[in-house]
């Protein structure tokens, strides 16, 4: 029976132990587990905990300055790294999904051992890895090590000689969250879909370019505002929108276009392994593709991903 008050204090008090004055280094994501590893860690250590913030340019819709703010005004020692053309960049004409993965897992160590070697003395990397990463890394050292490499877990470069400290690794998500709100985290952050450290990456089909960039981030705060004012974010897993490596034909007025397809996707899920595409109300689904076809320039189609997990995935890469 697990009490989060009572692992919050015993927590405190073993990370306090353990970090005595020692710097640590944490990279926040925006997701729940970092945060509420870094609210944890920063109870314990104060200002010894420096947390950087990385923009891979695959990100929402303005959520770097958004989460930064808000991370900032919940006391957090806080630095926003801006790297998004740096990643961009590197990921030019790059269409192989694990190739893009692997791009950006080697540019964010990059990105983040440069940050971190700023800060001088720094003696510990924290991390917010939670049992379920634990138990997918050692799986994923099977034979399916190549259907997706999470990076989520372990991949440090060996000139990183940091101490790691991992204070969820033994909570699964929902203990995360309860953590988190006795830790006094704004429920809305707590309450956040889970989304991939690829970020956008994995749900632009093909090559990536900043305009693509640009389109998906527009498409998907349309169908996720939606999803909030209608009541619906909260019951859904993850949701998000997939933009397709296809045109399609659409008429305006007299004109006949060719523009680009995007598949929005909401699925019902306990851990990700499994997953049960929503049924989301018709009206909603009518409403949010007028939104998107009316708002986003360049989109003529929307279509809705009715396949559940297994075998479709949740990232359409
Ligand atoms: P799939 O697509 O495998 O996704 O059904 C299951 C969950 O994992 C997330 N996901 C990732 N998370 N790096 C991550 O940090 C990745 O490369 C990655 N690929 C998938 C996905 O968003 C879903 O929550």
């Amino acid at each position: 029976n697990f009490t989060p008050n009572a692992f919050v204090e015993e927590m405190v008090a073993e990370l306090k132990e353990k970090l005595q004055d020692d710097k640590v280094v944490l990279g926040l994501s925006g997701g729940v587990d970092s945060t509420v590893a870094a609210v944890l860690l920063h109870q314990a250590i104060g200002k010894n905990l420096y947390c950087i913030f990385v923009n891979n340019g695959l990100l929402r819709k303005n959520e770097f300055q958004s989460v930064l703010d808000q991370y900032k005004g919940m006391g957090l020692n806080v630095k926003g790294v801006d790297a998004g053309d740096r990643f961009l960049t590197e990921l030019a004409g790059i269409s192989d999904p694990e190739t893009k993965r692997k791009i950006i897992g080697r540019v964010f160590i990059e990105v983040f051992d440069d940050e971190s070697k700023i800060i001088e003395d720094v003696k510990w990397l924290a991390q917010g890895t939670i049992y379920p990463d634990v138990i997918e890394s050692v799986s994923v050292k099977g034979p399916s090590a190549t259907i997706k490499s999470h990076h989520n877990v372990g991949g440090l470069p060996d000139y990183m000689k940091l101490k790691i400290v991992e204070p969820l690794r033994m909570l699964f998500k929902d203990e995360v969250r309860r953590v988190g709100a006795t830790l006094g985290i704004d429920p809305e952050l707590l309450g956040r879909h889970p989304f991939p450290g690829p970020g956008l990456s994995i749900r632009i089909l093909g090559d990536i370019t900043p305009e693509k960039v640009q389109i998906l981030q527009d498409v998907d705060k349309v169908f996720i505002d939606g999803l909030k004012s209608w009541g619906l974010y909260d019951k859904v897993w993850q949701a998000g929108a997939i933009l397709l490596p296809v045109n399609s034909v659409g008429v305006m007025g007299d004109e006949r276009t060719y523009e680009k397809v995007v598949a929005l996707r909401a699925v019902e899920s306990t851990d990700g392994m499994t997953a049960d595409w929503v049924h989301l109300p018709y009206d909603f689904l009518m409403k949010v593709s007028n939104d998107i076809i009316n708002k986003v320039k360049g989109v003529n189609r929307v279509v809705y991903d009715i396949s559940s997990k297994p075998p479709a995935t949740i990232e359409w890469e």
